[in-house]
């Protein structure tokens, strides 16, 4: 990864391929071993042991490996905070999914080099903190004894807070992993957050996570995944519903339908949009209702515009019902052997 947040280069719009491009690799091999599983490709509602959808006055959530209850919606923050609308509009739109109940906010020291957590500060400033789920992620070159408390604390200064909720390490990189645990639980320790996880993990690296001293106490993992890639389900979810893990889905909305083409245009996606109308749900929604059908998964679209967020937030009032999950899972299949885990 080239970004250096350091350096005041600017932001790459990719997050943490080049780290990742030894481990593809090694999936590769792995893939080339194992044999075809379609078992894991009809269950795309499976039951985990993660415990099911508690319905709160206003927000469904699920049960993080402690206890915790976190929100299964929340505003993803990639790409607010570069100037391609006033922040003033972005921080209105942050403001409405809070205004209708959604607490969730999901950012990163990378994004806009910190200016994203800058954003999140002034859009929760004022508001309860206990009633807000904040998560954040450290550089893979901070996630270390050296720097993580220091990435760490200038987060909190940014947001305004004094502890996260959850704090994602954003890929692998060459601090080892024994060592990003131990500061991950120090951090924990010391009520700077409550809980950590991981992202752009793949099957292997949750293993060798794993077999690490402390390694279980990873409480997420934060992967792409929506409709047009559903690479995941093949061998990473089940390991994650054996292991209590909840996914995180990012991209959720396939960047409004950009990463796969004939999403938005699909003919089954148009139909359930359709047949959902008078419930305001468009065939954007239909990509979410598809992520958050599974009990195990968290959903953090993100939007900088308050229409949208209220657009999004519909999604909560809609189940699909399992012959529309069937239709989308024909329409996009998902795979019937290991594939890469895709990133962006
Ligand atoms: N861990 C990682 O490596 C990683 C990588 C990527 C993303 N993430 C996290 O996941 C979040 C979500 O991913 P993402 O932002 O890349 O993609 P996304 O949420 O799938 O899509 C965002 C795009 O959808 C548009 N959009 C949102 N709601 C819409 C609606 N109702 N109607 C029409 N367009 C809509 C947004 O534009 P408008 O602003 O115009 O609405 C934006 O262009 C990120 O923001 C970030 O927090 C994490």
């Amino acid at each position: 990864m080239t970004v250096q947040k350091t350096s005041g280069e600017s932001l790459r719009h990719t997050e943490g391929k080049e780290d990742r491009e030894g481990e593809e690799r090694q999936d590769g091999q792995e893939r080339q071993q194992r044999q075809p599983n379609s078992q894991s490709n009809s269950r795309p509602n499976r039951q985990p042991n993660i415990r099911p959808i508690q319905k709160e006055p206003s927000q469904p959530t699920l049960q993080l490996p402690d206890g915790t209850a976190m929100p299964r919606l929340g505003m993803g923050t990639w790409h607010l905070a570069e100037g391609q609308r006033p922040e003033s509009q972005e921080i209105a739109a942050l403001q409405t999914g809070l205004d209708h109940g959604m607490t969730l906010i999901d950012t990163a020291e990378m994004y806009a080099d910190g200016m994203a957590e800058s954003l999140v500060g002034q859009a929760i400033k004022g508001r309860d903190r206990s009633k807000l789920f904040l998560v954040s992620k450290v550089y893979p070159h901070h996630a270390g004894r050296r720097f993580l408390r220091q990435s760490l604390e200038a987060s909190l200064r940014r947001l305004g807070t004094d502890y996260l909720d959850l704090y994602l390490l954003h890929w692998r990189g060459s601090i080892p992993l024994a060592e990003t645990v131990e500061c991950m639980e120090q951090a924990k320790a010391d009520g700077l957050i409550r809980n950590w996880g991981v992202s752009n993990f793949d099957t292997a690296d949750m293993k060798e996570l794993f077999a690490t001293p402390g390694g279980d106490g990873c409480a997420v993992n934060q992967d792409l995944y929506h409709l047009g890639s559903r690479g995941v389900e093949y061998d990473l979810l089940p390991w994650m519903d054996a292991h209590g893990i909840p996914l995180m889905a990012y991209c959720p909305l396939a960047q409004a339908g950009t990463l796969r083409n004939g999403l938005l245009s699909s003919p089954v996606v148009r139909q359930i949009a359709a047949a959902h109308a008078d419930q305001g749900i468009t065939p954007m929604q239909v990509l979410l209702l598809f992520v958050l059908h599974r009990d195990d998964t968290i959903a953090i679209p993100c939007t900088g515009s308050s229409e949208h967020m209220l657009a999004n937030l519909r999604v909560q009032d809609v189940t699909l019902s399992t012959d529309e999950m069937a239709a989308l899972s024909r329409a996009f299949p998902a795979p019937t052997s290991k594939v890469p885990l895709d990133m962006q």
